[in-house]
């Protein structure tokens, strides 16, 4: 194994409170045990998780899309409650420096500023690791707390995709939301301190050559 892949694998942004990190198979009790809770996958194409192998699965998954530079999914790690949810990028466009966030918590970490922090870790691993200009989100046009948690960190609303996101059989319309990297710069999020370990996965990094 290259020195590089070893770093990538070692990936690491700690706030104060959280850390994300690159999962490891391990993580998958406790993914069970927070995506099991349907109000946590209720606006997801997937879940709720019936079995803990569903998250082994998804835990499997995870390397081969890292290295494809499909989907840069990070566990959102408590200092003293372990993990507590994921967060990742998709979409990545190097040559438009862009990429989409999502992001899961389980339900006992709404509204404790966590997804906050998370989001904080994310912009800094975005803007300042791989280079992007542009971090957009979509949330349904129903899910109001999350526009609401996009809206009070500083993502600006910028309309409707219509049909855009398909949930069992239902067409659900979208609202797009994103952050560019002058009001990141200038936000609340860029505040919020972080140490990184590692090095990001090379095809996430729209910078390099
Ligand atoms: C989306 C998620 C990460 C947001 O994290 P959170 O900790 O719940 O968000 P916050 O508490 O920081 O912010 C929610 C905001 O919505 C408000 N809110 C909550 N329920 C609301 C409702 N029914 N109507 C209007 N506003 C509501 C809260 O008051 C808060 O606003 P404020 O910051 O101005 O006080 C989290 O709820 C989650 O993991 N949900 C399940 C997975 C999911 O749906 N992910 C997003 C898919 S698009």
């Amino acid at each position: 194994m290259s020195h590089a892949r070893v770093q990538a694998e070692d990936l690491a942004l700690t706030g104060p409170t959280l850390r994300v990190r690159i999962p490891r198979l391990d993580d998958a009790g406790a993914l069970f045990a927070q995506a099991s809770d349907a109000r946590v996958t209720r606006w997801f194409s997937w879940g709720p998780y019936q079995h803990e192998d569903e998250a082994t699965a998804y835990l499997q998954r995870l390397p081969a899309e890292r290295a494809r530079g499909v989907q840069l999914d990070l566990v959102v790690e408590h200092r003293q409650s372990g993990p507590i949810g994921i967060t990742g990028f998709s979409e990545i466009a190097r040559r438009d420096r862009r990429a989409t966030i999502g992001s899961w918590l389980g339900h006992d970490w709404w509204g404790t500023g966590a997804n906050r922090e998370a989001k904080a870790l994310m912009c800094h691993l975005g803007f300042l690791l791989l280079g992007l200009e542009r971090i957009g989100s979509y949330t349904g046009v129903e899910h109001v707390r999350s526009q609401r948690a996009l809206e009070s960190i500083g993502f600006e609303r910028e309309g409707v995709l219509r049909a855009f996101h398909r949930h069992g059989e239902q067409r659900l319309d979208v609202v797009v939301f994103s952050l560019l990297r002058a009001a990141w710069e200038s936000g609340p999020l860029r505040d919020v301190p972080a140490s990184v370990s590692g090095v990001p996965p090379p095809l996430f990094v729209s910078t390099a050559r």
